[in-house]
Order: C-alpha cells, then sequence, then structure tokens
C-alpha cells in the first residue's frame, strides 16, 4: 500500500485529534494547541498528514527557525505502525528541514518509549543529553540530535 503525505490543515484536527487522544491518552495536546501549531505554518512550521486508502493513519509536524528544526510531534494510528508511515513523515520532515536550512535537527523522546527511539536511531539521530524527570509522571526526556549535511 503506498502513503500519500501531504500538508496538515486545519480540516484534518478532527482526525487528527482523534489519533493524538488515541497515542497519548495520558498527555495528548489539545485542539487548540495543534490549531496554534498550524497558524504558524509555513512561517516556522510544517506539518503533514498520512494517507493510506484516504484515510488519515499518522502526522508528523516539524518547527524550524535559522539554522535549527525541531521534530514536534510525530503519531501513526496504532494498527497501522510498523508499515512504513511514521518512516515516510519523518523522511519528509528532514527534507523539508534542508530545504529551510536547517544544519540540525533536534527532537525529545520519552526514556520509556522504545518503539520511537528505534525509529530515530534508525533515522540517524543521536542522544545528546537528558532531562532528568522532564515529563509529569517524571519519565525522563532524551534529548536526540541529527546533523544534515548539505
Ligand atoms: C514512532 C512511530 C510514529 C513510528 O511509526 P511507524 O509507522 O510504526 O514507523 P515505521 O513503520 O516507518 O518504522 C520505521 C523503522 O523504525 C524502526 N521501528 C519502528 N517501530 C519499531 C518498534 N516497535 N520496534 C523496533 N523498531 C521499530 C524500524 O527500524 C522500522 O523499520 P522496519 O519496520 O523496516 O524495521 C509510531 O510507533 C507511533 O506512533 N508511536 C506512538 C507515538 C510516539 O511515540 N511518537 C513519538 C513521540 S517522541
Amino acid at each position: 500500500m503506498t502513503v500519500l503525505l501531504r500538508v496538515m490543515t486545519a480540516d484534518d484536527l478532527p482526525a487528527v485529534m482523534r489519533i493524538e487522544r488515541e497515542t497519548f491518552p495520558r498527555d495528548a495536546w489539545t485542539e487548540g494547541m495543534l490549531r496554534g501549531e498550524l497558524d504558524d505554518q509555513p512561517r516556522t512550521r510544517h506539518y503533514v498528514v498520512a494517507l493510506l486508502d484516504g484515510e488519515i493513519v499518522g502526522y508528523a509536524g516539524l518547527s524550524a527557525a535559522g539554522d535549527q528544526a525541531d521534530v514536534q510531534t510525530i503519531a501513526v494510528l496504532s494498527g497501522r505502525r510498523r508499515a512504513g508511515v511514521g518512516g515516510a513523515m519523518l523522511t519528509e520532515l528532514l527534507a523539508e528541514a534542508v530545504r529551510r536550512g536547517a544544519r540540525a535537527v533536534f527532537l525529545e523522546v520519552r526514556a520509556d518509549n522504545p518503539e520511537a527511539r528505534a525509529v530515530y536511531d534508525r533515522f540517524g539521530f543521536e542522544p545528546i543529553g537528558v532531562r532528568r524527570h522532564y515529563y509529569d509522571d517524571g519519565t525522563d526526556a532524551i534529548m536526540m540530535k541529527k546533523d544534515l549535511h548539505a
């Protein structure tokens, strides 16, 4: 099955929020937070949705300013994982970071999230630090960085 990616719009928010709440039941972003991100698009943000058979099955967002970019969020419906959707979105975010002149991309990931850490490892992100007890439940955040080579 082919994954289609396109830029996220406000019309996508109901579908995106369903995935957000399913994926992050403890600390889901509100619709207002996502709307705020889209308000900054395309100036400093690049958000995409991923479609399989016309259904939104994932989304991801990048923030970019100057020569740095950050992966803001990435999620795929639980029943659609391990099919290349997350990788396709991450590839697009990294390409956008390059197009915008970023020299490095940063992100934070929960220390207890081996799936996401496996994806980031696979894409060449390296751990650069730990924020102890960063999340509300006391879990550490691992900060990761990928250098982009022009
Ligand atoms: C992280 C996430 C977006 C990955 O999406 P995905 O569509 O499953 O990712 P892909 O299928 O493109 O996987 C890409 C590669 O990452 C690695 N990977 C992905 N999931 C993995 C897992 N559970 N265990 C080990 N490796 C994994 C593999 O190398 C995989 O390639 P392969 O399937 O050819 O072996 C998805 O697991 C998710 O939505 N998780 C919950 C939300 C989340 O944690 N977001 C990140 C917050 S920082």
